[in-house]
């Protein structure tokens, strides 16, 4: 069994990761609806892994005898207007990612729940890798995404991402 409140963070992550996903789709609509089918398909699959983060949590859950409950998942509530907005707030989506995961963390910590410690160890190393995916899109953006030819190679490189499932995951 795990701490209530540990129970309780995560359950809530489990709905924050899959709003995260929400989030991306409505970053690959936007790109869709603008012609930019390569940032789209990057968004898309970043949607998938987003949806590996909630089975994986949800997963911890169970297998530690906690009921997982769900809320209901937001609507995504980022304005989209120019071309590098969902970057930009795609950077500031995984910060603010990364704290709540550091949050968990740090109750974990204080009452030495080594188990969840471990497992979240795994989240913590993700979320260094998101938010610098998410920095690397908007640095080539700012250098290529300005000219046609530009925007086109960067769209096609964009649109090679292949989804890899998180299939390992963290130990639990
Ligand atoms: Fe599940 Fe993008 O962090």
């Amino acid at each position: 069994m795990i701490d209530e409140k540990i129970a309780k963070l995560i359950n809530e992550q489990v709905n924050k990761e899959l709003y995260s996903g929400y989030l991306y789709l409505d970053f690959a609509n936007y790109y869709a609806d603008a012609g930019l089918d390569g940032f789209a398909h990057w968004y898309e699959v970043q949607a998938q892994e987003e949806r590996d983060h909630a089975m994986m949590m949800r997963r911890y859950l169970i297998d530690n005898g906690v009921r997982v409950t769900f809320d209901a998942i937001g609507k995504p509530d980022k304005k989209l207007t120019k071309t590098d907005d969902p970057l930009k707030a795609g950077l500031e989506h995984e910060q603010y990612v990364t704290s709540l995961i550091n949050h968990i963390y740090a109750e974990a910590a204080k009452i030495h729940d080594y188990k969840t410690m471990q497992f979240l160890d795994w989240f913590i190393k993700e979320q260094g890798e998101e938010e610098k995916n998410a920095d690397d899109m908007i640095k080539k953006y700012a250098l290529f995404g300005h000219d046609a030819k530009g925007l086109y190679s960067l769209n096609q490189e964009l649109g090679a991402r292949v989804y890899t499932p998180s299939a390992t995951g963290p130990a639990m």
